[in-house]
């Protein structure tokens, strides 16, 4: 691990990547943290893109009052395609180094942290991320910002599915988000009392579905199987159908999508995140680099990004995964 040993100054803040509940206390922090220190804050909007664009502009205790209970970003966000040139990196190389910006902290995923890693190799700042995804994803840490608020949202939609459900006796696919991972699909199955859960990590084919519901069919009237997005069994709607076909029972479908990116963040988000970003400017004044703040055991701790051949985090629990298939 490489060190330095002047503490940086001048610190470039962005939120990255997909927007996540508990971003805002995440930036707070970090700001309140950065100007405690006597450190220079700056950010940009929209990400890497604003970067690019060269529209930095201070932060200060004002700007991130009144946010720790808002959803999505106030500094908003995107993925940046154009960052994987190597001429746009040059150009923002030179625009970090000429605005004398010593230490960069990400709040993002792992894209973020893989384009950081590689503006550092070309001779870029240090930096320093915050993991931020809904999907709870990425290797090294066992939280992600985001995560707690969205398996809330998504419980509260099962909820109401299920009140429709029971009157209409009905059968419902709920697809939750998750990209390649399950770990919202498992939560909000358990929680939600699914009758089936599908994830990438522990496939099922359409046959393997089919036949689960035909041995449970003989009591429940109304069920709901929760498939994370990733699933392998095709989309929901493919699925629907093809169970139609091979059951003869109908399944309605309810994608909840990017309902699960907003909201006020949770008290869990909400105290993660603030821990993580206070943690991150710590980091980063003591003069380490090419680190996330991560959390393991119940705490917050530091890791190296994660590499990009293993940076995707996967649902391992199959003992959780049999408890709900015998609950259910
Ligand atoms: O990574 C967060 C996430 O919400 C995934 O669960 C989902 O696959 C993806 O982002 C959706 O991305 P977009 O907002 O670009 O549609």
């Amino acid at each position: 691990m490489s060190t330095e040993n002047t503490a940086p100054k001048r610190l470039l803040t962005f939120t990255s990547g997909g927007d996540a509940p508990g971003m805002n206390a995440a930036l707070r922090a970090v700001v309140r943290t950065a100007i405690h220190s006597g450190v220079e804050i700056f950010g940009c909007e929209m990400g890497f893109a604003g970067l690019i664009n060269e529209e930095i502009f201070p932060l200060d205790q004002r700007f991130v009052a009144n946010c720790i209970q808002r959803g999505g970003t106030i500094l908003k966000t995107g993925r940046c395609p154009e960052f994987l040139e190597r001429k746009t990196r040059d150009k923002v190389r030179a625009f970090l180094a000429k605005q004398k910006f010593d230490g960069m902290i990400i709040l993002g995923g792992d894209g973020s942290f893989r384009g950081a890693t590689i503006l550092r190799e070309e001779g870029g700042p240090p930096t320093i991320g915050v993991p931020c995804t809904i999907d709870n994803d990425i290797a090294g840490s066992e939280y992600t910002i985001g995560f707690d608020t969205a398996r809330n949202t998504a419980l509260d939609a099962i909820d109401k599915i299920r009140d429709t459900a029971f009157s209409h006796e009905r059968n419902f696919i709920i697809e939750v988000m998750g990209r390649a991972s399950g770990f919202l699909a498992v939560d909000v199955g358990i929680a939600g009392g699914a009758e089936i859960i599908i994830i990438p990590e522990f496939p099922l084919s359409i046959e393997d579905v089919a036949q689960k519901i035909q041995q449970r069919r003989r009591n429940k009237m109304a069920s709901i199987i929760v498939m994370a997005e990733g699933g392998k069994t095709g989309s929901s709607v493919t699925l629907s159908e093809e169970l139609k076909k091979r059951t003869g029972f109908q399944y309605r479908v309810c994608i909840l999508g990017h309902t699960q990116r907003g909201g006020s963040p949770t008290a869990m988000d909400r105290e993660i995140a603030t821990t993580m970003g206070y943690q991150a400017v710590l980091a980063i004044l003591s003069g380490q680099q090419q680190k996330m703040v991560v959390y393991q055991g119940g705490k917050t701790a530091l890791a190296d990004f994660p590499t990009p051949e293993k940076a995707t985090r996967f649902f391992t629990d199959e003992a959780l995964f049999k408890m709900n298939q015998i609950l259910s």
